[in-house]
């Protein structure tokens, strides 16, 4: 078997996107664009990816440096200082590599192919290019096809490449369209890019000629379709990054359909990272997922919530309008609505957390409850522990955060504020509107609030 080498073009300007960012950096489903190109390649296992970068490059190989993904230190990063066009930029790669090896060339600005049709593209022995047909074929290169007889069996053949701004009437009205992915041999391409010329509007060195070069050597490229109209589809503007998302999260979350997810609008879930799922879970409107998250069976999330980095237990019911990062529930529990959950929140089954409660590096234990307008943060709270409204744990002086305990059973009066580090001791009661700056010890009443007092004989002020 010959060495794989893929070659990921991302040197490109991509004025069209009117952003500081890269073309290449510009995100889909939660990641850069070239985070999905580079993914798809690393599954392939080459023996080696370049990088051409150039446009913007620090930023294109800073951003890379946190691609997590074992081929990222191990990427070959090729300067295309001047971008002089695709076959240029495929040029500067080649000296990397040996005459033998196979080369792959994938766009940065081309994320959504599906790893099915790579794999196609891969297995094919010579020369071949990934076309698609399309309804709309805008900007894209048009492919001029003959159907010629190989070895028995009727293959499709690519003649030539023309890009649409130099191509005329009759080709521009093609809908089969390349996608800019080819595979071939090294020492091909090498000899096909040393014969490149600027001849066309945009003065630039086209990868796309060598198709003609290749055809008029008797060895044409082969064609191989995409599955669908969209998989090869690149993102040059914000428009076309749009749709790509669009595209792309139908994909995903028709996977987790086919799955048994069960959403109740497809086109209002939003996956921007990954979701492992029990069984009967269902998902409501507007519901993003980010990061990692796996989700038990009979979990029920409601509408217009963020999960971000969750692992929530069978049963856990999260209501509307929560904001969920990094939360984990050992067992049916009950969220929101309105609450926001943040890094290190701990619920044991039966927890229920309502409305405008805000947790921090918090475990709540069996059957606790904090059921409105409270906030927890740095606290280890035990089982059937209640904590009343408006209770704020003051974990914080302005400079050091410190631990508050409550301890099994405890309840806390509303409107309470407790003064770490402190402990609740056991089946305390604290009395409603409690500032608390001293440990409360197990089993009594602890009120800490100046006494009410009333002034006989006194009467409101009259107007003057
Ligand atoms: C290219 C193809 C076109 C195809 C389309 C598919 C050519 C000449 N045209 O057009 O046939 O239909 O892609 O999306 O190949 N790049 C560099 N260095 C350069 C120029 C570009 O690295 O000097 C990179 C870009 O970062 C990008 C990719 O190559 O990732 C494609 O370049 P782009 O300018 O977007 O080409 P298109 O006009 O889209
Ligand atoms: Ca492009």
């Amino acid at each position: 078997m010959s060495a794989l080498h893929v070659v990921v073009l991302a040197a490109g300007k991509g004025s069209r996107m009117h952003s500081a960012r890269a073309k290449v950096l510009q995100t889909l489903c939660g990641k850069p664009m070239l985070w999905h190109v580079l993914d798809a390649a690393a599954k392939l296992q080459p023996d080696q990816i370049h990088v051409v970068y150039g446009h913007l490059g620090e930023q294109v190989r800073a951003n890379v440096a946190r691609w997590p993904n074992p081929y990222a230190s191990g990427l070959h990063w090729v300067l295309q200082a001047k971008q002089g066009g695709t076959g240029d930029a495929l040029a500067h790669a080649m000296p990397h590599i040996p005459d033998g090896a196979r080369v792959l060339v994938l766009y940065g600005d081309s994320p959504a192919l599906s790893d099915a049709t790579l794999q196609r593209l891969v297995a094919q022995p010579g020369f071949a290019a990934l076309i698609a047909q399309v309804a709309q074929p805008g900007s894209l290169g048009r492919v001029t096809l003959e159907t010629r007889e190989r070895d028995g069996t009727r293959v499709e053949i690519i003649t030539r490449i023309t890009e649409a701004k130099d191509a005329d009437a009759q080709t521009l009205a093609l809908q089969t369209v390349n996608t800019g992915l080819l595979i071939g041999d090294a020492s091909e391409l090498r000899r096909h890019l040393a014969s490149l010329k600027p001849n066309n509007s945009q003065l630039e060195l086209y990868l796309t000629d060598v198709f003609a070069a290749s055809a008029a050597e008797q060895h044409p490229a082969q064609a191989v379709l995409c599955a669908d109209e969209y998989e090869g589809f690149g993102a040059n503007d914000a428009w076309e990054l749009a749709q790509l998302e669009r595209y792309l999260q139908q994909r995903l979350v028709r996977a987790l359909c086919q799955q048994g997810l069960r959403v109740a609008d497809p086109q209002r879930v939003d996956i921007r990272g990954s979701v492992s799922h029990g069984r009967d879970v269902d998902v409501d409107v507007n519901v993003i997922f980010e990061g990692n998250n796996v989700v038990g069976d009979d979990v029920s999330i409601g509408p217009f919530t963020r999960i971000k980095d969750c692992n929530l237990g069978a049963g856990t019911v999260v209501l509307g309008h929560c904001d969920l990062d990094g939360v984990v529930t050992t067992g049916p529990c009950k969220i929101g609505p309105f609450a926001r959950l943040r890094p290190g929140t701990e619920l044991a089954e039966g927890v229920h957390i309502g409305n405008f409660v805000e947790t921090k590096k918090a475990r709540l234990g069996k059957a606790s409850k904090a059921n409105h307008l409270s906030y927890l943060g740095d606290a280890e709270i035990g089982a059937g522990v209640n904590i009343g409204a408006g209770t704020i744990t003051c974990n914080y002086d302005g400079v050091n955060k410190f631990q508050t305990t409550i301890e099994d059973g405890v309840f806390v009066g509303s409107n309470s504020s407790l003064v770490a580090p402190i402990t609740l001791g056991k089946n305390a009661t604290i009395g409603a509107g409690s500032t608390l700056s001293k440990d409360a010890p197990a089993n009594q009443l602890t009120v800490a609030r100046s006494k009410a007092t009333s002034v006989p004989g006194w009467t409101r002020p009259l107007k003057k």
